[in-house]
């Protein structure tokens, strides 16, 4: 298993990032920080999220050579359409305080807008075409709005984000992305969706994957990490906690068997936790970015 996937446009990207989702701003350095030095290279975050700046904070308070951390932001609904789109690269770089992103997507896709999401691709074709972006791609994507986006996008996406946990693998969007050549990325990887919302089982709990994790002396987290890695997906685990960061890392010293991946496999509930992409609107979910 590598360490490294290749993305559609030969750019490399680290398979195991760091999620900053739900991470207070004010937090957001250190865990960033905390990261790198665990030995991470890829942070995940978004503008929606509003700690980009944490994140770039904690990117120069590193150390680490700018050239070696593959950075990914996404692009918020609110900021959908040509001009709005390239604007909200200047205002993710200005908080960043990077000239380049190494990955940038749209956060959602916006089925009552689809000429919006369709500009707004274009304005990452453009920012893709003048070397500011290495790659780019986009986020909770269904098949139908993939086969929509192909309509009109000349440049495959790199990357598509989606909900993928033990619980929920999706496996109809992971085969319309690998039918597309889009690498697919896992949010909540380790399920923090089934447990950091109300109203489920938690994948930590779950007896098949606490079998599995006792047999190989390895944590629940690890294992599903494991799982994702074992199957060629990008997965980006957060946390604040150091002793957690580190934990979610050290996923690269043990291998499930065929049986294992299997049995996790076998556990899709097929109930998604996150919302439905289907169904979101600018009036429900559109929030004003702040300028960087
Ligand atoms: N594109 C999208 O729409 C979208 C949506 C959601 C998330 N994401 C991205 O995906 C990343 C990861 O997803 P996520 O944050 O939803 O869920 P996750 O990474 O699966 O789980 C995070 C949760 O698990 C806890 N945790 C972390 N490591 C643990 C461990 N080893 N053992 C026990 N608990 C652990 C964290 O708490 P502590 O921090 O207290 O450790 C947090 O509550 C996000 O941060 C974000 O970058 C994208």
């Amino acid at each position: 298993m590598d360490s490294t996937l290749r993305l559609n446009n030969h750019v490399e990207m680290p398979a195991l990032g760091f999620g900053v989702f739900q991470t207070p701003p004010d937090e957001t350095a250190v865990a960033v920080e905390t990261a790198l030095g665990t030995g991470y290279r890829h942070i995940d975050t978004a503008a929606a999220y509003g700690n980009e700046r944490g994140v770039g904070e904690g990117l120069r308070r590193s150390r680490v050579d700018r050239s070696d951390v593959f950075v990914e932001t996404k692009v918020w609904i609110s900021d959908y359409g040509y001009d709005a789109t390239r604007h909200a690269f200047d205002k993710s770089v200005g908080k960043l305080g990077v000239e380049q992103l190494d990955l940038l997507i749209l956060h959602q896709p916006l089925p009552t807008r689809f000429d919006l999401t369709a500009e707004a691709y274009r304005a990452l074709e453009s920012l893709l075409a003048d070397g500011v972006v290495r790659a780019i791609g986009v986020s909770n994507f269904m098949r139908e709005h993939l086969d929509l986006l192909m309509r009109t996008a000349t440049v495959v996406p790199a990357v598509n984000q989606i909900e993928l946990h033990p619980y929920f693998p999706q496996r109809d969007v992971v085969a319309a992305n690998d039918e597309l050549g889009i690498l697919t990325q896992a949010w909540s990887p380790i399920g923090g969706i089934t447990f950091y919302r109300e109203g489920g089982g938690s994948t930590l709990e779950d007896p098949v994957i606490g079998g599995i994790a006792a047999a190989h002396g390895k944590s629940p987290a690890q294992v599903m990490l494991r799982w994702h890695l074992q199957q060629g997906r990008s997965a980006i685990p957060k946390s604040t906690r150091p002793e957690r960061i580190a934990e979610n890392f050290d996923v690269f010293d043990f291998a499930l068997a065929d049986e294992e991946l299997a049995a996790i496999d076998a556990l899709d509930r097929g109930v998604r936790r996150g919302p439905e992409p289907a169904s979101l609107t600018l009036e429900e979910y559109g929030r004003p970015i702040p300028e960087a």
